[in-house]
């Protein structure tokens, strides 16, 4: 973050305000307003943050008029094709690409920690089988607070690079296990000889009663998918993450906020929300009376899958995830499934649709992802769960990065009240 020479004068009630502004390496130039309350005695006011930088960073950066998203300058869809998940956590976490044996060092760490403590197998039987993933997900890895002591302490760095090594490597043991769990069938351990995507569907879909291989081209859909999740700048889980940090939180505590918040339908919760959609629409001649649904400012449905707060043009990991659909579906021999044929159209109708054109309205990365999670043999239920697993690392790596700040400050808004002004307490015999 660099000083301009610009400034922007802010007047008020005839006094004139200086601020800095900075300017970034990538994106628009950013007005500094962290003074501004000492000296002009006013707050900002944006709801839903959308004209302000809440920190500065350098892991993410997207520009959504050009559909473009960068990790750490690399981008998202060189990344699909060339790169792998655990390479590109590497990345985010430590700011550049590994060498080989930096590389086969941390596949090593991470392999070597997706165990997690026996006693948590005991602490997932109190929730009821039929918890939505999501909920068993929130409390058991806030619950790794009571199970890892030793990397608890936000001030020794040796600890931090502990709990985020976990975190990454934990997240799809506990992932699967919710899925286990939900349908009643025995946990499954993690496999030290499969990759990380592959040692996932081990844990989801093999069963001890017989041999189970993983499809090498599923294995790669499911590491694509990581992959496009595995961080998007400061968007609301992430700025909860990093809220919930900023107070001094254990990582395992900010992590858990993070996943409740991802789990809403206009965030991570789409994906399912959107597969359901498509499911209720069932075939084509339903779209028209959908699409009238959605623009419709009467009723609250709205295109899920669609939109963005950032692109406005297209969502770079939306064009991956559809190439990606059609591979798993060629290979699993259903590319006639009535769900995408609906999806295609849907896509198709939606973006020659004035309405969506005006409002710059897209398919977003969760339009396709539930169908390529439905075809690999998810229930819709697991989507919000694997996305939360895929993002961890973004999480963390942005926790890492705020914790590492000498500016670190915790967050604390403001507000524009419009409540009542001072009145007196009134005795109950006298309301
Ligand atoms: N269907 C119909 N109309 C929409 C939609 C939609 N999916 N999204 C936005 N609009 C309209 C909205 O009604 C508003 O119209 P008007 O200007 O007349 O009031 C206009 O477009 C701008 O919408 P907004 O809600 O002010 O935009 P936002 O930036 O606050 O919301 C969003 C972004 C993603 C929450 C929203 O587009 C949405 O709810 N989409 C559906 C849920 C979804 O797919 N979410 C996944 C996002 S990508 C993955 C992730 O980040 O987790």
């Amino acid at each position: 973050m660099a000083d301009t020479n610009k400034s922007a004068t802010l007047t008020l009630e005839g006094k004139s305000f200086e601020l800095p502004v900075l300017s970034p390496t990538a994106g628009p130039d950013v007005i500094d307003v962290r003074k501004l309350y000492a000296q002009a005695g006013v707050f900002t006011y944006d709801p839903g943050f959308t004209s302000t930088a809440s920190c500065d960073s350098t892991i993410t950066f997207i520009d959504g008029d050009k559909g473009e998203l960068l990790h750490r300058g690399y981008p998202i869809d060189q990344l699909a094709e060339k790169s792998h998940y655990l390479e590109v956590c590497f990345l985010l976490l430590y700011g550049h690409l590994p060498t080989a044996v930096e590389l086969e060092e941390f596949e090593s760490l991470v392999t070597r920690h997706t165990m997690i403590h026996e006693q948590m197998h005991y602490f997932f039987r109190g929730f009821r089988r039929d918890s939505h993933p999501m909920a068993t997900m929130v409390g058991v890895v806030g619950a790794m607070s009571a199970f890892y002591h030793d990397s608890l302490d936000i001030n020794d760095q040796q600890q931090r690079e502990v709990a985020s090594i976990r975190l990454i490597a934990k997240m799809p043991t506990i992932a699967a296990m919710t899925y286990k769990y939900s349908i009643g069938q025995p946990f499954v351990y993690p496999r030290n000889d499969l990759d990380y995507a592959a040692n996932f569907l081990h844990m989801c879909f093999s069963v001890p009663a017989e041999q189970y291989n993983v499809d090498p081209i599923l294995a790669r859909a499911m590491d694509r998918i990581f992959t496009l999740h595995a961080d998007h700048e400061q968007n609301a889980s992430t700025s909860t993450v990093r809220l919930a940090s900023s107070s001094g939180a254990n990582p395992f505590a900010c992590i858990a906020a993070g996943i409740a918040c991802l789990w809403g339908p206009a965030h991570g919760g789409a994906n399912q929300a959107c597969l359901e959609m498509l499911r209720e629409i069932g075939t084509v001649d339903r779209i028209p009376e959908y699409l009238a649904r959605a623009k419709d400012k009467n009723d609250p449905f709205r295109l899920m899958g669609f939109g963005h707060r950032v692109y406005k043009n297209f969502d770079p990991r939306a064009k991956v995830m559809k190439e990606s659909a059609d591979e798993v579906l060629a290979l699993l021999g259903v590319e006639n499934n009535p769900t995408l044929q609906v999806a295609k159209e849907l896509e198709k109708i939606a973006l020659e649709d004035p309405y969506f054109i005006e409002k710059k309205l897209y398919p977003n990365v969760d339009f396709y992802s539930g169908i390529i999670l439905d075809a690999i043999g998810f229930p819709t239920s697991m989507f919000t769960p694997i996305f939360a697993l895929a993002r961890t690392v973004g999480w963390v790596s942005q926790w890492k990065e705020q914790l590492a700040d000498p500016q670190l400050k915790i967050g604390r808004p403001r507000q524009l009240y419009l409540g009542s002004t001072t009145k007196d307490y009134v005795d109950i015999e006298n309301r």
